[in-house]
């Protein structure tokens, strides 16, 4: 088993303030009600409240901590090479939409960031997809000419400004990084400030129609005209989102660095295995943080081995001191590389807005969507509706289940430290030896639509192969679609 240096946890969230919302007891009513307080829910509900809609915001853990926090948050509307695919397609018209809102999404981030005086290490930076393959200079020059044609500015180079070798990149000026776990901190403040009512540890379990639609948690239950499932993989939708999404997930990587420019910019790779690169830091210092590639989540049995793979990436070829964070994060890819949001059946289930498959470009995308929702709650259509459509068709072999990656005989063969799945006639247990080898069990049955989970032996969680819900160790939920926690069993 592989040891795992870096404290484990995201370096943005362990650098934003925490935030300490009550939980949501009894019963209140709102105009919306937004579950989640990640960005595309707390955009929506500034949006809202700056609209002068009464707003609740359900938030099942804490504000930041989840998919956004633990991004590496590059504002930019280059997504790697996107517009040649979404042009060849979807066609100009959509791929000129496309670009339209996430610059949209961008230059919102910015509005808020100096609107409210977020303290959140936004920085100008100029964004580069490179390649390190000479044979796909072409895709490059192609991508350029795309986003030249939605009225994007792009330039080629013949190398990137990265201290190794590379053979083509593009480069998009003036985009921007921050820390995207401060700028939700901040989102939240200006919620509360009109008049919002955020509550966090107030998981939604129910959506149901009631006098309109009732959210209800375990402490109490909101009524409102409308709702925003914004959880990242929707964990209730009048249409399934499961079968039209593919959870993926990346490992990530803090190093300490003496210099904040050893790399002056954002980069993306194209090449297999991509790498992702940008700067940031934490209380002690300069930071570099690399993305490894993405597999799928539950997928693989040994997490753990893909940080020993990334370190000896990075250390490889960039120039970084010890690893001072660790952690895994997934998002959800959708097969036009588009992400659905909206009201997926105004007709059955009026007032009632979902939005994931952000393809792990979610921060221009989910601030567009968001705003988005919060203009078709207020009665304003949107020119990104059609874009967006979350009941637009979709090739149903798409989606792909996968299997538990952990099964085990026997819980002698589960070390201390480390997770195991056993199967005992038609139940499947899953095991945990803490690090004193005390053995805790929950059932590894998920509670989204029953597929055996796999022992993440990096993050010590459980994650489903199928669509991406993660438990941890004790069972409870950490993201969903799951809304129930893994039930507790006693060996
Ligand atoms: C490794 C990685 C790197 C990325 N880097 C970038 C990048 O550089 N630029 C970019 O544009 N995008 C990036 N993305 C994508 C982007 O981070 C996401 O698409 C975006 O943050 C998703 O936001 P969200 O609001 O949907 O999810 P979240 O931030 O996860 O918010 C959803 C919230 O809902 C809560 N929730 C879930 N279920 C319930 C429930 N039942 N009741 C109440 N609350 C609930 C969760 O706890 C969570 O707080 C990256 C993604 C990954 C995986
Ligand atoms: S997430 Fe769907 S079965 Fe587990």
């Amino acid at each position: 088993m592989a040891i795992l240096l870096g404290k484990p946890g995201s370096c943005w969230v362990a650098a934003a303030r925490s935030t300490n919302y009550p939980q949501l007891e009894g019963s209140i009513r709102a105009d919306a009600v937004v579950v989640g307080a990640g960005i595309v829910g707390l955009t929506t509900a500034l949006r809202l409240c700056e609209a002068g809609r009464s707003v609740v915001v359900v938030e099942g853990l804490r504000t930041g901590g989840q998919v956004t926090g633990r991004s590496t948050a590059k504002i930019t509307t280059q997504h790697a090479l996107i517009y040649r695919h979404l042009i060849d397609t979807v066609g100009r018209e959509l791929a000129q939409v496309y670009a339209d809102a996430n610059s949209a999404g961008a230059r919102q981030i910015r509005d808020w960031v100096r609107e409210y005086a977020i303290a959140c290490d936004l920085e100008s930076k100029d964004a580069y997809t490179y390649t390190c393959d000479e044979s796909r200079r072409a895709e490059v020059a192609a991508e350029a000419e795309a986003a030249c044609q939605v009225g994007l500015e792009a330039e080629i180079l013949d190398h990137a400004p990265l201290p190794f070798e590379t053979a083509a990149a593009l480069r998009f000026s003036d985009q921007a990084q921050f820390n995207p776990a401060m700028y939700l901190v901040g989102l939240a403040e200006a919620v509360t400030a009109h008049g919002g009512r955020i509550f966090e540890n107030s998981r939604a379990t129910s959506i149901d129609e009631a006098s309109r639609w009732r959210i209800v948690t375990d402490g109490g239950a909101v009524d409102a005209g409308h709702v925003v499932v914004a959880t990242n993989m929707t964990v209730k939708s009048p249409i399934g989102m499961a079968n039209r999404t593919q959870p993926r997930c990346h490992t990530a990587m803090a190093f300490r660095i003496d210099d904040p420019f050893t790399v002056d910019g954002m980069f993306i790779g194209i090449d297999d295995p991509t790498h992702s690169i940008r700067t940031g830091h934490d209380a002690e210092g300069p930071l570099l943080v690399t993305l490894g590639p993405k597999f799928n989540t539950g997928w693989d049995g040994d997490v753990a081995k893909r940080f020993v793979e990334l370190e000896k990436w990075a250390r490889k070829n960039l120039s970084v001191g010890d690893v001072a964070w660790r952690w895994c994060n997934e998002d959800y890819d959708t097969a036009d590389r588009i992400p659905y949001a909206g009201e997926p059946d105004p007709a059955k289930a009026a007032g009632f807005h979902i939005a994931t498959g952000f393809n792990a470009w979610g921060i221009t995308n989910g601030t567009a969507v968001g705003a988005m929702i919060a203009d078709l709650i207020c009665g304003r259509p949107s020119p990104w509706q059609k874009l967006y459509d979350p009941a637009r068709p979709y090739p149903e072999d798409f989606h792909k289940n996968g299997r538990s990656q952990s099964i085990v005989s026997s819980t002698h063969d589960i070390a201390p430290g480390m997770g195991g799945v056993i199967v005992r006639g038609e139940e499947k247990i899953a095991a945990w030896r803490d690090t004193e080898g005390a053995l805790q069990a929950v059932s590894a049955t998920c509670t989204h639509k029953g597929c055996t989970v796999t022992w993440n032996t990096a993050d010590h969680t459980w994650d489903c192969p199928c669509h991406g819900s993660i438990f941890a160790a004790d069972g409870s939920v950490i993201h969903g679609p799951a809304r129930k926690p893994l039930a507790q069993i006693t060996l």
